[in-house]
């Protein structure tokens, strides 16, 4: 096994040749190129690669800081314990959050003959993610964005996942070229929106339907996350956005609203996610895990 630090060196190198606008004798065997004869390879080592991956799923927002990365953590818990094999992409190269929320810190991903192995949290999700490769958590993933697009190319083309049911990959926010380029290189079953009941992240959604209708790719429904606390006397529904309007807004783009996550004032959010049931967050987002198998499932 070698380390993956070592097994990207060479695309790295030849990369920052890329950003600064020179080219490199290693630029025409460089699979980032996106141009050129060397293209068809790359998406021939992405079905290859993908094609035991039976559906394929993309959690984004049109902003940051909505819940994408918990949603998507704690929607792989739920389909794992509903008996699917399932894995995650976590395609946030700036911040990546899901190895914190999969109990999965501080590991290192390592390369065999078959690929780039992806790590395995307790509760048998798979897990790859940029913050596996850094030299350490709180060291910030400086680079340009090109340079972040082709680790994420390379862990879609590269990444041993195995036979997999559920393939979930966390989104950088919004729809900027990293997000855009992830939902193009990867063929999608759909997209999952999440967003608050917050003005401002309800604007955005229309940024990022619009943007999945651009590219054809099936949007499985709007996650509207954080609207409600449960009182813990009366359990009685306390609205912290007022009155939530994002209903109405899928109701305007005709997009489902596959359902609400509460905010779990137990969710550090920084520590593993608990899956022992007593997890409000987790168990809240059981019913919307169901319903995206289901969904999924029947579109195949
Ligand atoms: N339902 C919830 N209940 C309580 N806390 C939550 C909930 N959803 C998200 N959070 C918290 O909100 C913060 C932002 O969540 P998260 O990191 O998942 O958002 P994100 O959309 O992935 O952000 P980014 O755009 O930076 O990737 C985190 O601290 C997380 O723990
Ligand atoms: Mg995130
Ligand atoms: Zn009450």
């Amino acid at each position: 096994m070698s380390s993956i630090n070592e097994m990207d060196s060479q695309t790295s190198e030849a990369c920052k040749s890329c950003n600064e606008g020179k080219s490199s004798s290693r630029c025409d065997t460089c699979p980032s190129r996106g141009k050129g004869g060397d293209k068809p390879a790359w998406d021939e080592r992405i079905v290859k690669r993908l094609s035991d991956v039976k559906h394929r799923i993309a959690v984004v927002s049109g902003k940051g800081g909505v819940g994408k990365s918990t949603i998507t953590a704690g929607l792989a818990l739920n389909i794992s314990m509903m008996g699917y094999r399932v894995g995650v992409l976590d395609a946030d190269v700036s911040g990546p959050n899901i190895p914190h929320l999969l109990g999965l810190e501080g590991r290192r991903l390592m390369g065999s003959e078959l690929g780039i192995e992806p790590a395995m949290s307790r509760n048998g999700v798979k897990v790859v993610s940029s913050e596996m490769v850094l030299t350490s958590s709180d060291t910030p993933m400086i680079w340009r964005g090109p340079m972040r697009t082709t680790l994420v190319n390379q862990f879609v083309a590269d990444v041993n996942w195995g036979v997999l049911d559920f393939l979930l990959v966390d989104l950088p926010p919004g729809t900027g070229d990293e997000p855009l380029s992830v939902m193009q290189m990867i063929p999608l079953d759909g997209v999952i929106i999440v967003s608050t009941s917050s003005s401002l992240s309800m604007l955005d959604v229309s940024k990022i339907i619009n943007m999945a209708r651009d590219l054809k790719v099936p949007i499985l429904g709007l996650v509207e996350n954080m609207s409600y606390m449960q009182c813990p006397d009366c359990g009685k529904k306390i609205r912290l956005f007022g009155e939530s309007k994002v209903e109405a807004l899928a109701m305007k783009y005709g997009v489902p609203l596959i359902g609400e996550v509460p905010l779990d004032p137990s969710n550090a959010g920084v520590d593993e996610m608990p899956v022992d049931g007593k997890s409000l967050l987790v168990s809240s987002l059981r019913p919307i895990a169901e319903r995206v198998v289901f969904e999924v499932n029947h579109r195949a």
